[in-house]
């Protein structure tokens, strides 16, 4: 008898856990515990027994009943908090906001170089392009760079062919614009330009901005006026410059400039290897011997030539320490910007 109990209890409790809805439970309901049901029949025998078994075997009874409507109490709560759950996810609520689309931003290189080309437009500059794959003679020659000219060592070619090259640097659009128009000629020229070259602060393909002035009476000191303003546009209004004299073979005379250290203000830190001071571009006269190679008279024109890397000011305004950071197309980095 109580074997057969605990086998009702068992069965009862396992059909219990995988019922799914309410007509099942129902179901369960009536076949253990309504009129006719298991448990309601076991305690009708209660009087068969005799009277030393049946408290006994009433009280077990009554446990087993107690446990099962329990039970079924609680798989009815379950079956209704789902329901209403369902009925919940189903409800459609016109007044909630609609998920925003992720929105993309402009590389910081794109950025950099908007910035610089709208304030050298500003200033009255047109923008012009050249090809990025590059002759010798527009790349080197034309400059003033002879095929022994030990500048060339300081730019380290991708040759395609002896007389074709990645461009190096944005000059050549110099050359390209000046043959064909006639002065004055007052432009820049954005774009990329190839090395080889790869560490922290090099990479293969990077950009420059070129620029190029030729007018009656250009002096070196337009080329100082242009250049503050350009550097107070892009690193503010308090930030210091100086020129300091270098070579290039298509400027004489040639500068290279400074920005005081955007980090230590001056003072000298790590970034600037103390000296206060950051180089941002070089520039110059155009030397007569460009203006040679594309038949401007050097004795009634003058001009001023400047070019500059992108990547490092971008570097340089953000506090960016690693050139490869922009190409690596990491989001949690372009993001930022
Ligand atoms: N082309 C030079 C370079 O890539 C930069 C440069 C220096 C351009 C002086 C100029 C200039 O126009 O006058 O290193």
């Amino acid at each position: 008898m109580k074997n057969r109990l605990i086998n009702i209890k068992e069965e009862a409790l396992n059909a219990l856990s995988s019922v799914t809805d309410e007509k099942e439970l129902n179901d369960l309901r009536v076949k253990y515990l309504g009129k006719k049901g298991v448990i309601t029949l076991s305690l009708k025998r209660v009087g068969s027994l005799s009277s030393e078994e049946r408290p006994e075997f009433g009280r077990q009874v009554n446990e087993v009943k107690k446990i099962l409507e329990e039970g079924i109490k609680a798989k009815k709560d379950e079956l209704k908090k789902k329901a209403s759950l369902d009925e919940k996810k189903d409800f459609f609520d016109p007044t909630l906001p609609g998920e925003r689309p992720a929105r993309g931003t402009l590389h910081p290189i794109t950025q950099v170089m908007d910035e610089v080309i709208s304030i050298f437009t500003f200033m009255g500059f047109e923008v012009a392009e050249g090809p990025e794959i590059e002759s010798d003679y527009y790349n080197f020659e034309a400059l003033n760079i002879p095929k022994d000219h030990p500048a060339r060592d300081m730019q380290d070619t991708f040759y395609i062919t002896d007389d074709i090259v990645l461009r190096t640097h944005t000059s050549p659009v110099q050359i390209r614009t000046m043959e064909k128009e006639s002065p004055p000629v007052r432009i820049i020229a954005p774009g990329k330009v190839y090395r080889c070259d790869s560490d922290i602060s090099h990479t293969p393909m990077f950009h420059q901005v070129e620029g190029l002035f030729v007018d009656e009476g250009v002096s070196f000191a337009h080329l100082k006026g242009i250049l503050k303003i350009f550097v107070h546009e892009v690193f503010g209004r308090d930030t210091a410059l100086r020129f300091r004299p270098s070579f290039f073979p298509f400027t004489e005379p040639s500068a290279e400039v400074d920005v005081q250290c955007v980090i230590c203000k001056g003072k000298g830190c790590r970034l600037c290897s103390n000296s206060g001071w950051l180089e941002i571009l070089g520039a110059g006269m155009v030397d007569p011997e460009v203006f040679k190679s594309v038949n401007y008279d050097s004795e009634k024109w003058t001009g001023f030539a400047f070019g500059m890397g992108i990547e490092r000011i971008a570097m340089l305004k953000y506090g960016i320490d690693d050139i490869r950071l922009f190409f690596e197309n990491d989001l949690r980095f372009l993001k930022q910007f």
